[in-house]
């Protein structure tokens, strides 16, 4: 029953469990990092590390936006496959509902980090280069981004703990819904 299930095609399952294992790293870096002394806040003598994971951040935050551009892409471009019948319609709304929640919010992670990186009086690098500013420090601005993108982490995390739970019950269930986003054949 599970082996004739539609599935996704290898460009989206590759970039599916990449991008998700990226955001599982982001996610846990970012409530890492904010929790790190500032320099001002260290005895003397002590080096704070906490540029050294902001860095990081902005870094790999910049690089999972472009498999992020290359997935929106490849997915307006691709159909999903179609879910069997035997999945109720109420739940091919939801799922349909969350899979677009976790898209915009997926777009909008990096916007707002970039966008409050931009207002913040530190450069932008990505990899050690720095990058060109698009905007004047501006510290109302850098808060409301800040917020913005804290706002969007915690919204992301509840997205991301519906759709496990969504797909370890299909999973448990044996409805082949697991094995469409599985490159196992
Ligand atoms: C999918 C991509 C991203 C994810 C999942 C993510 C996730 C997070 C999380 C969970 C936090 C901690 C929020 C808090 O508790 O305050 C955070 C903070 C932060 N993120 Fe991101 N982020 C992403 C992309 C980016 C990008 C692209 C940048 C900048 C270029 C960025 C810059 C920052 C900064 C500077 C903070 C610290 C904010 C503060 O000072 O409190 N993030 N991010
Ligand atoms: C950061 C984490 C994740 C994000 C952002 C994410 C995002 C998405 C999105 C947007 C889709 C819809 C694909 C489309 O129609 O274009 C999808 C499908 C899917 N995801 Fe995830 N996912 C994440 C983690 C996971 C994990 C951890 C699992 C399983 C353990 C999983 C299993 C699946 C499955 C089975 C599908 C196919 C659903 C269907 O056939 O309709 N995902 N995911």
């Amino acid at each position: 029953m599970t082996n004739d299930v539609a599935r996704y095609d290898r460009v989206q399952i590759i970039l599916h469990w990449l991008i998700a294992a990226i955001i599982f790293l982001m996610i846990g870096l970012g409530l890492f990092m904010v929790e790190l002394p500032k320099q001002s806040e260290l005895p003397p003598g002590e080096e704070s590390v906490r540029a050294f994971y902001f860095l990081l951040h902005k870094s790999m935050g910049l690089t999972v936006a472009m498999l992020i551009i290359l997935r929106v892409f490849w997915r307006l471009t691709h159909k999903a496959p179609a879910l069997p019948d035997s999945i109720e319609k109420w739940q091919q709304r939801a799922a349909g509902v969350v899979h677009g929640l976790l898209y915009l919010v997926m777009v909008a992670m990096p916007l707002s980090g970039y966008a409050q990186s931009m207002f913040s009086k530190y450069d932008t690098k990505f990899w050690g280069i720095t990058l060109p500013r698009i905007a004047e420090a501006d510290s109302a601005m850098r808060e409301t981004f800040t917020e913005l993108h804290e706002c969007l982490a915690f919204l992301f995390i509840a997205l991301i703990v519906i759709h496990l739970a969504a797909a370890i019950k299909h999973h448990m269930a044996g409805t082949g819904i697991s094995e469409r986003m599985s490159l196992k054949r």
